[in-house]
């Protein structure tokens, strides 16, 4: 069913932690987010220490704080995009050698948080792997993270430390609005994808749809379903996540046959993996648009000035 975003109650994601000294923070940008790092710190005006790193010939990270940070309260800025467990070890190498070195807090900015599609057991025996990630943030040191669009925010509720949700829809519509597309109709997949489509319509002031999708727990193949007519229309197709383009290249293929005029592909993280933008433009979308969560030729708009508003209290 066709969804007009004017009858919508407005999204809240409930900040549930606080009490930062936020003004006296200082940015640390991680290997993995220096560049989001330096964003952020122009969008909040906030300190900016680069972290010294290099990997050793085998492949070991190195990690060095080019100053002094005693006493100091640190927002580590690392995101855990591939290859993730690198960027996760280095955020803990991170984090104890602050506290180590005297630092007084030390908090994390992770914009792409690994693991939380795998936030239960799907099948008997399986890891609990965002579960042990949470775990070993908090042995790590970290007192508090905050991430981008969790996949998963319901998991991050019993984290053993507080975990802050900030939502990018909004950066996704503004830049939405530059493109000037008309008559746009946004579509997403699934319970999760629905709360997306429907803070994105509501932000562009038109209608959303939702698909429904089913994926094969041993082979991963996702087939999906539109009763909607979207004929003629500009259809944004909206998710959290692009990994293999598997589920939004057939969410485009099925709007493409349905006789969608335009077909922009945008999501929040851009993981590209393999010939994943292939297969979506293959499948008759026209553009790919993420955000800088996870860096690449795609990210076409940036979480920085966000993150600085609800992390650092500036606009
Ligand atoms: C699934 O629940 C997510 O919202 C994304 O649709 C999914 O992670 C995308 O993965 P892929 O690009 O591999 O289909």
């Amino acid at each position: 069913m066709l969804i007009s975003s004017r009858y919508l109650t407005p999204h809240e994601n409930k900040p549930k932690i606080y009490g930062i000294k936020r003004n006296c923070m200082i940015l640390v940008g991680g290997p993995a987010s220096a560049y989001l790092a330096e964003k952020l710190s122009k969008a909040s005006g906030h300190k900016l220490i680069e972290i010294e790193h290099k990997l050793f010939p085998d492949g070991e990270s190195y990690i060095r704080f080019p100053e002094k940070i005693a006493g100091e309260d640190l927002l580590i800025v690392q995101g855990f995009h591939p290859p993730q467990d690198k960027h996760v070890f280095q955020a803990c190498l991170m984090a104890d050698a602050a506290l180590d070195l005297g630092a007084n807090s030390v908090s994390l900015i992770a914009p792409y948080l690994a693991y939380a599609r795998q936030d239960k057991r799907f099948l008997e025996g399986e890891a609990l792997s965002l579960n042990t990630l949470l775990k070993l943030l908090k042995a790590a040191g970290y007192k508090r993270a905050y991430t981008v669009n969790v996949h998963s925010p319901w998991a991050i509720e019993s984290s053993p430390i507080p975990v802050k949700d900030v939502l990018a829809e909004e950066a996704l519509a503004e830049h939405i609005k530059t493109l000037g597309l008309e008559d746009i109709v946004v579509v997403s997949v699934g319970k999760k994808g629905k709360c997306m489509a429907e803070r994105v319509a509501e932000l562009l002031e038109t209608e959303y749809l939702v698909a429904q999708s089913t994926r094969d727990k041993f082979t991963g193949e996702v087939t999906v379903e539109i009763e909607d007519d979207v004929g003629g229309r500009c259809a944004l197709v909206v998710d959290d996540i692009i990994s293999t383009g598997g589920t939004m290249a057939k969410l485009v293929e099925k709007l493409k046959s349905m006789g969608a005029r335009r077909i922009i592909a945008a999501c929040i993280h851009g993981l590209m993996i393999g010939d994943a933008a292939e297969k979506i433009i293959r499948s008759g979308a026209e553009t790919i648009i993420s955000s800088d969560t996870v860096p690449s030729s795609y990210s076409r708009y940036s979480v920085a000035g966000i993150l600085a508003r609800e992390i650092l209290g500036r606009t």
